[in-house]
């Protein structure tokens, strides 16, 4: 797997990071091991976790992915190899939740003990916190930085004039800003009104920050669970419509012609698009991360590029808007 620079954060990252939440829940040790060293083994370097990961999951209290990485980390001797990713805000329990300096300073000391290291590489927000103000949040994450607990910020799950604002503080008080941010993104686009509870999906205007910033985007939740290539497992809603029909047959239609699989042309076209969105992967088979990470061989043509970016979009037949 080829590295990539992650913006500005100076960090050397794989161009495929992987996706943990469920790692050490439902998916147990053994089976962690084997997918964790696989995925080391192809080259893979970035790791994502999270606090609460996986604390929805019954019989979970949150910290159970952490705590399987560091176990593997320890056991591998690689924890130098690693660029290792993690998250707060949300609560779970013995965690109110939240981005006040006692949560970033409390949590990032759990987390820690929890992978058994001295460091995260990138500690993100994993959603917005409005009733904290943007000042003591962005001067507690620069505490963690100043102190070597965390060597770049990232936000997820935040709306891009917030992610603007604390950015403009930061700048102003001479305080680490932002430099990642990772949302929700895939092929499918989602229909005009689409909830996804907290969750916020990659847009034009994002694109837009991203470009003019050196903000490095990573992208959750590409593959749908698999609903791409796998008949038992449903679209989401939130993409059902004539678009999405529209972009689901240019897609079968560029992977049958390059002979690779729709999952593979999906992680191809997000790499190469502009901005480049490095996806999370995830898998509970080493089957699922081999088709995923060769996705990485594909040079898609500009041609190509042009036919996924623009299906399913209005064409200037079907009528334009008057400017008044
Ligand atoms: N920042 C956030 O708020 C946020 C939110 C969600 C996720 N994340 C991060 O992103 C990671 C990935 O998220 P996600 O699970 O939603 O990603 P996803 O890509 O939508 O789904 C991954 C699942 O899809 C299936 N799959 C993967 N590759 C496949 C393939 N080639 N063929 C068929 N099925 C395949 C597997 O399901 P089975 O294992 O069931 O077979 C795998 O577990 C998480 O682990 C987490 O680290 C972050």
């Amino acid at each position: 797997m080829y590295k990539t620079l992650l913006g500005a954060t100076g960090l050397q990252v794989s161009a495929l990071a992987m996706g943990t939440d469920v790692l050490g829940s439902k998916i147990d040790q053994e089976t962690t091991f084997a997918l964790l060293d696989y995925y080391f083994g192809e080259g893979g370097n970035f790791i994502d976790t999270g606090n609460f990961y996986a604390s929805w999951l019954p019989g979970c209290q949150g910290g159970e992915s952490e705590t399987v990485i560091g176990a593997w980390m320890k056991a591998r001797g690689n924890r130098d190899e690693i660029v290792l990713s993690s998250k707060l805000a949300f609560d779970y329990p013995g965690c109110d939740g939240g981005l006040s300096a006692r949560e970033i300073e409390r949590e990032c000391e759990k987390s820690l003990k929890r992978l058994q290291t001295d460091r995260l590489d990138l500690y993100y927000a994993h959603r917005d916190d409005r009733d904290v103000s943007q000042e003591e949040t962005m001067n507690a994450f620069d505490r963690l930085i100043k102190a070597g607990k965390v060597r770049a910020l990232g936000a997820s799950n935040v709306a891009v004039w917030r992610i603007a604002a604390a950015n403009t503080i930061a700048k102003a008080h001479h305080l680490t800003p932002y430099s990642v941010v990772q949302q929700r993104y895939t092929y499918l686009r989602p229909r005009h009104g689409a909830d996804f509870g907290p969750q916020i999906v990659i847009g034009p205007e994002l694109k837009d920050f991203a470009l003019t910033e050196n903000v490095a985007l990573v992208a959750y939740s590409v593959l749908l669970q698999g609903a791409y290539s796998r008949t038992e497992r449903e679209l989401p809603v939130q993409f059902a419509g004539p678009e999405s029909d529209d972009r689901l047959k240019a897609l079968a239609a560029l992977a049958k012609e390059i002979g690779r699989s729709v999952n593979q042309v999906i992680i191809a076209w997000m790499r190469q698009s502009t901005p480049s969105v490095l996806p999370i992967i995830a898998g509970s088979k080493i089957d699922q991360l081999k088709e995923n990470i060769a996705a990485l061989d594909i040079t898609l043509t500009k041609e190509q590029m042009h036919t996924l970016d623009t299906a399913g979009n209005p064409t200037a037949e079907q009528g334009w808007i008057q400017p008044t």
